[in-house]
């Protein structure tokens, strides 16, 4: 059986890229015969300023949106890393596996490193790190795919790498996996901002769409979507048009189309927003009205989590205790 793992980052509400980048693959993986686990990766949010009762309510937000997008507890595991520390553990392993060059050459520190030095706050050493212990989660349980949008494919593959060198070093230990990437909308772009990612910190974002965003907002942050100047009409032209490209994609990950063909049925912006529109909200309104019903019921999403976490743990342990032996480390 092919084991699946992927995680989701508690620094805001998700977006629409999350949703179309990852979640959706997530969910359909689970609907197949394979064993998946879902983790909301709270450590990870701990790496820039956070604000600690923000993080714990944003957790809880993420696990309920991801049931509420389709994962079926009965099938996944869902849970929270912090309650599993195994990943922690794990990840002092592979810091001693790791060089301090190839993480200061991933194109999310850099990003992350340089906004926190803007904005006059220093940059956590975990923010360094961060990439090794997101290695540690994926490799803790012998994962063989992780679906995960374009922007983290930089970290999968210095996970492989990683899971290579200690296996050579110190004997056959660990999985060696590879990532699955969407088909379309690998990389949903910000309305606003064409050339940037669509992210969920970017929060009071006009050209962020959340998948909680009342079905209004999403129209009038679509409508008031950057298109490209130019008089071509509406074509598929990911370098010279990004907005127009970006919105034709997210109309073909939501209804399936190819985002080429599809443009060639429309003669203006106008109609290709209206469309893009009506499909977001439409793909978006179960999501948003099934995560109100579990919201109203927080014990039952923590007793998910709860039973996901004693699941995961019993997963992780093994092949942590693995890799400690292997490394050198007296048996306890
Ligand atoms: P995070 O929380 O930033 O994003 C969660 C998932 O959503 C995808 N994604 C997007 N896909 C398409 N277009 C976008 N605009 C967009 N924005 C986000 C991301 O690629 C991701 O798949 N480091 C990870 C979390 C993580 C993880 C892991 C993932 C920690 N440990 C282990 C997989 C396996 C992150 O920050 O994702």
């Amino acid at each position: 059986m092919t084991r699946i793992f992927s995680g989701v980052k508690p620094t805001g509400h998700l977006t629409l890229g999350n949703y179309l980048g990852a979640v959706r693959q997530w969910v359909a993986a689970d609907q197949a015969p394979e064993d998946a686990l879902f983790c909301v990766v709270d450590l990870h949010a701990l790496t820039i300023e956070h604000d600690p009762a923000r993080v714990r309510r944003l957790s809880r937000e993420a696990a309920t949106l991801l049931l509420a997008a389709g994962l079926s507890p009965e099938k996944c595991t869902l849970f929270v890393q912090s309650h599993v520390d195994e990943h922690t553990r794990l990840a002092y392993l592979l810091e001693c596996t790791a060089t301090d060059g190839e993480l200061r050459r991933m194109i999310q520190y850099k990003e992350k490193a340089a906004a926190a030095q803007a904005a006059g706050a220093g940059v956590r050493l975990s923010l360094l790190t961060y990439p090794v212990l997101m290695a540690a989660d994926i490799l803790a349980y012998d994962t063989d795919e992780v679906p995960v949008g374009e922007d983290q494919r930089q970290h999968v593959e210095l996970t492989r790498d990683l899971a290579v060198r200690f296996n050579q070093r110190y004997g056959p230990t660990f999985a060696v996996p590879k990532v699955t990437l969407p088909a379309v909308a690998a990389r949903v772009m910000d309305l606003q901002d064409p050339t940037s990612k669509m992210g969920k910190s970017g929060d009071a974002g006009a050209g962020v769409v959340f998948m909680l965003d009342e079905p209004g907002v999403v129209r009038k942050k679509v409508m008031r979507a950057v298109t490209d100047s130019g008089d071509g009409g509406v074509v598929y032209d990911r370098a010279a048009r990004p907005g127009v490209a970006n919105l034709l994609d997210v109309l073909g990950a939501c209804t399936g189309a190819d985002p080429v063909v599809l443009a060639e049925g429309y003669g203006g912006y106008g109609a290709l927003k209206r469309d893009v529109a009506d499909a977001v909200v439409e793909l978006l309104r179960p999501v948003r009205e099934r995560h109100a019903e579990l919201a109203a019921d927080p014990g039952a999403v923590e007793k998910v989590l709860r039973a996901g976490a004693e699941r995961a743990r019993g997963l992780a342990r093994p092949v942590v205790d693995r890799a400690y032996r292997a490394i050198g480390l007296l048996e306890r």
